[in-house]
């Protein structure tokens, strides 16, 4: 049998030549630094968000030579999720890597949470996650297999204040990386996700003099991560070089998580 590596005539173990990517959340932040590394690494890229603004960022990827199709989606809503894997055969003709990376946060103490609210991040950040990813394998499955990176977070395992649902979702989505690799490595479908510590961008920002700086005091690298910190990880995970890695949760904090405070 052939191997992920030789069937897509890949050269180095980052090149993703001949790999179609699917990447959620794509028009801003973590996810458009994926989409854009992924494309960097020779794949044809499904940029899809809820925000109109994804149509400007494909065509931005398309400006500079790169296989790019944009859709505006919302991943909670079935019939959005049907048009986007049907505008990813149309553009591509089948799938190889799907990047779960949509999400939401919303901030309250754990008593004022509505049950709407709570619902909304769920569905977003872990729900949604496992819907499209049945989808995805669906496409795989015609293709001999594939590769899922799911995105976590380092609150999945140690908790902040604040953030109930949020963390309940991405602790939601170390088990659904880990109970997705037992059912679905067997034919041919790797999962793992990424647990980013604190990225700069519009999720992680926090109008309170001198949070920033407490943060990367607080960081033994001594500095924020950059969306292309993750990408990074991204394209190798995507990767045939990282053939070995099931089921596993990748934390990309500069440290944080390594020490106590
Ligand atoms: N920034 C951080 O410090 C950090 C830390 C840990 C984990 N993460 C995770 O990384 C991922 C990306 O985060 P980011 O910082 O780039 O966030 P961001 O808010 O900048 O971007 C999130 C993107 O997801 C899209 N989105 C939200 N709900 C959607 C939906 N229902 N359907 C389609 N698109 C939707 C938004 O429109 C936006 O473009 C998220 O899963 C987040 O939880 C981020």
């Amino acid at each position: 049998m052939k191997s992920q590596h030789q069937e897509s005539g890949a050269t180095t173990q980052t090149d993703l030549t001949g790999k179609v990517a699917l990447v959620t959340g794509a028009s801003q932040g973590i996810g458009l630094a994926i989409a854009r590394g992924l494309a960097q690494a020779g794949a044809s890229i499904v940029l899809a968000d809820k925000s109109q603004a994804v149509e400007e960022q494909c065509a931005a990827l398309k400006d500079a030579g790169y296989r790019a199709q944009a859709v505006q989606a919302d991943v909670t809503d079935p019939s959005d999720v049907e048009r986007m894997f049907a505008d990813v055969t149309d553009a591509f003709d089948g799938l190889d890597i799907l990047v779960n990376n949509a999400a939401i946060l919303l901030s309250s103490p754990a008593r004022d949470y509505s049950r709407v609210e709570w619902q909304r991040v769920i569905e977003t950040n872990l729900s949604a996650c496992y819907f499209v990813a049945m989808e995805a394998v669906k496409l795989f499955d015609t293709s001999g297999g594939g590769t899922i990176i799911n995105m976590s977070s380092i609150v999945g395992r140690n908790a902040r204040r604040n953030l109930v649902p949020y963390i309940t979702a991405k602790a939601g989505i170390d088990g659904l990386t880990r109970g997705l690799t037992c059912d679905l490595a067997r034919s041919g479908v790797r999962v793992n996700a990424i647990a980013p510590g604190f990225i700069e961008s519009d999720m992680s920002r926090v109008d309170k003099p001198g949070f920033r700086e407490s943060i990367a005091k607080a960081v033994p690298a001594g500095r924020w991560g950059q969306p292309q910190d993750i990408a990074n990880v991204a394209v190798f995970l995507a990767g045939p070089a990282a053939s070995y890695i099931h089921g596993q949760t990748i934390y990309v904090d500069g440290g944080f998580s390594a020490v106590s405070p």
